[in-house]
């Protein structure tokens, strides 16, 4: 494989290492466990990777790595809900300006947060937290987009 710079490379990487993790499990939360310990420690910059699940038509918090964080979230409310509400890839550069932002770490300065569609249903959202401003781009965007879609076709 030629060496590749940049976020593109590390999350083409990151794409592999995933698929080989993932390979022959299909439990979701085991998988979910897995991803979201593998970003937390391959990407810099994260305080906080992980998944809320939607449940009786709200999110649940999932599998993540990071510090405690609040269990449910009205879909509609915070960053997660948002994404969740209009099933689209949310970043937000600064969450202390992002009207009702749900601060569960206090180091948290940015975010991202990805849906997870399964056809026309949203089952969940992935999140992850940065203590650095405006830390995600259009590449993590894609790149995680990616990332979810190994996740989702493992537990298929
Ligand atoms: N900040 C999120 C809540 C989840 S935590 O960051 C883990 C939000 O506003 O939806």
């Amino acid at each position: 494989m030629p060496l590749q710079d940049g976020k593109s490379g590390l999350y083409a990487q990151l794409a592999a290492q995933l698929s080989s993790l993932l390979a022959g499990e299909r439990d979701l939360i085991a998988n979910a466990a897995n991803f979201s310990s593998l970003i937390f420690h391959s990407l810099p910059d994260l305080n906080w990777a992980g998944f809320y699940f939607v449940k009786d038509d709200e999110l649940v918090l999932g599998p993540f790595q990071g510090r405690p964080a609040c269990v449910r979230i009205e879909i509609g409310k915070g960053v997660c809900g948002t994404a969740a509400a209009n099933r689209a890839t949310t970043m937000v550069p600064n969450v202390h300006e992002f009207p009702g932002h749900i601060a569960c770490d206090s180091a948290s300065n940015s975010e991202i947060v990805i849906p997870l569609m399964k056809g026309e249903r949203l089952i969940g959202v992935l999140d992850l937290d940065s203590p650095v401003t405006a830390r995600f781009n259009e590449e993590d965007a894609a790149g995680l987009e990616t990332l979810v879609r190994v996740l989702l076709s493992s537990v298929r």
